[in-house]
């Protein structure tokens, strides 16, 4: 499949895009420095805490597995049976499903955290798949 440019300059804060890539949705989420500081928190209670399925990309593995902090870009479909699970943005600080801000699938339950990383006790084994992507310049991503 060919490339797809992602325009992220007109991004809010919190805004999830969503793009088609070889037929699978790929998100593009504006993560704030508040999720970002939130990340840590879950570090014990991961189930693939080293992003440990095999393709990733090397910055997939770093802690907020992605390329800059601030732009999470990851492959919309469950690990477990592929659904493609549900984005909670943190408007209120409420919590849906015991996930503050983050992904829940609704098929089987599973949760991500914003970095896509999955909590233990729920069917997924592994985080959300990182596709290939590099910046062409500051406000535009190619994914692919
Ligand atoms: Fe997501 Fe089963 S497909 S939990």
């Amino acid at each position: 499949g060919a490339p797809v440019e992602v325009d992220v300059s007109k991004m809010e804060p919190g805004q999830l895009i969503r793009v088609e890539w070889r037929g699978n949705p790929v998100w593009v989420v504006r993560r704030t420095q508040e999720i970002l500081d939130g990340l840590p928190k879950h570090d014990n209670q991961l189930r693939d805490p080293n992003s440990d399925e095999p393709q990733q990309p090397e910055y997939a593995q770093n802690a907020y597995r992605s390329i800059k902090p601030e732009l999470f870009v990851a492959v919309g479909l469950c690990t477990h049976l592929g659904c493609s699970p549900t984005y909670l943005p943190n408007t209120f600080g409420e919590q849906v499903q015991g996930v503050s801000a983050g992904f829940f699938c609704p098929c089987h339950g599973s949760k991500f955290d914003m970095a896509g990383r999955v909590f233990q006790g729920v069917p997924a084994p592994l985080n959300l798949v990182i596709p290939p992507y590099y910046y062409v310049n500051d406000t535009t991503i190619l994914v692919g």
